[in-house]
């Protein structure tokens, strides 16, 4: 059975075969009006969503199915103190596949430990976002063409942003990537994906402090959200919050094919008068997020139980001498197995990819 918990549970064959769906269902949506007849999706979302859970509504129901669960967990049996993973093996019992949101970083690996059900990260905690990363990859194909040979600027918030983490490690999968971070010290990309994915797998990468530096390289500028209140350092913010800001002057400088992505939603790092320019691509985006959605939920209920499609191995240990120091990990928050992974010398967390 596959579940989605990394973009890496995806090979890049898998990865093209949904992006094919997806394109398919966009030409022909009434070829798939019963495609998931009778079956149901669960959302269990822990945290708020806009674009995640109602695109998920919104994909579940043009493939014919149902969809079942809660977007406020306070309102679950979560307030009486119910785990991730009971939570989960109770929902299992009334849906056919569960797409779950949680603050807690590595909630959603937890689940699929005890699920009999395919379970889809839809985002936990500042860690990962596949859902959002296959919306990237099929936005980025269907604005340019291909997803190879492409030069990413990463602008914003890339410590905390588990979108970029997401997208920079299924870009991994892909030849002659290339990446400018543009972020403040405060926010840059963490140590785990700069060394295992950027270094590890050969994605050069470029740390520069202004938008304008990178811009007329860019094939694609992926803005963030910079979020004010994880500033240690106020006035560090007060100096650097204008250099990422996009505006239609800095887009001046960019390529004539550009496109800018962003996973929404925006505060104030993408001015309004960007909107109209045909490169600003985020809100064409919202929309192929249901259509990805849409081509992976019927992708994984097909590939349930076919041996062509098996996780990938995770070569995940136990060692009752280590333990993760992350207080947003699921292995500090709830009775779970804590376990680990080995890159080459480093351990680390395996639900967090904390260094141990
Ligand atoms: N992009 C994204 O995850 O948006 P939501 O938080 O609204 O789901």
């Amino acid at each position: 059975m596959k579940h989605l918990i990394e973009p890496t549970d995806l090979t890049r064959a898998e990865i093209s075969e949904i992006i094919a769906l997806a394109d398919r269902i966009i030409e022909h949506p009434e070829e798939y009006y019963e495609a998931m007849a009778h079956k149901k999706l669960a959302t269990l979302f822990y945290e708020p969503s806009t674009r995640t859970r109602l695109s998920f509504t919104a994909a579940i129901k043009e493939l014919g199915g149902q969809m079942l669960g809660f977007s406020d967990a306070a309102k679950s049996s979560v307030a009486k103190g119910e785990t991730v993973q009971d939570t989960v093996r109770v929902m299992a019992c009334f849906a056919d596949i569960i797409a779950m949101r949680h603050p807690i970083e590595g909630a959603p690996l937890a689940a699929a430990e005890v699920s009999p059900v395919p379970i889809i990260n839809a985002g936990d905690g500042s860690h990962s976002h596949p859902t959002q990363t296959l919306t990237d990859l099929l936005t980025i194909h269907r604005e340019l063409g291909h997803i190879d040979n492409l030069t990413f600027g990463f602008c914003g918030d890339l410590r905390f942003g588990r979108t970029v983490h997401s997208l920079i490690k299924a870009l991994s999968a892909y030849e002659g990537i290339k990446v400018y971070l543009i972020a403040p010290d405060a926010l840059k990309l963490p140590e785990y994906i700069r060394h295992d994915v950027c270094d590890l797998k050969g994605i050069p990468y470029v740390e520069v402090d202004s938008i304008e530096e990178a811009m007329p390289e860019l094939d694609i500028l992926y803005m963030t959200r910079v979020q004010k209140e994880r500033f240690l350092d106020e006035d560090e913010f007060d100096r650097l919050k204008d250099n990422f800001i996009l505006n239609a002057e800095k887009m001046k400088l960019a390529k004539k094919n550009m496109a800018v992505l962003h996973p929404l939603p925006r505060v104030n790092e993408i001015l309004t008068e960007v909107d109209a320019d045909p490169r600003a691509a985020y809100f064409r985006q919202v929309a192929y997020g249901k259509y990805v959605r849409m081509a992976l939920i019927k992708s994984l209920m097909d590939w349930k139980d076919d041996p062509a499609h098996p996780m990938p191995e995770k070569d995940h240990f136990t060692d009752d001498s280590l333990r993760c120091t992350n207080p947003k990990c699921i292995c500090n928050n709830e009775s779970v197995t804590p376990y680990f992974k080995r890159t080459g010398e480093i351990v680390r967390c395996a639900y967090c990819e904390t260094k141990i």
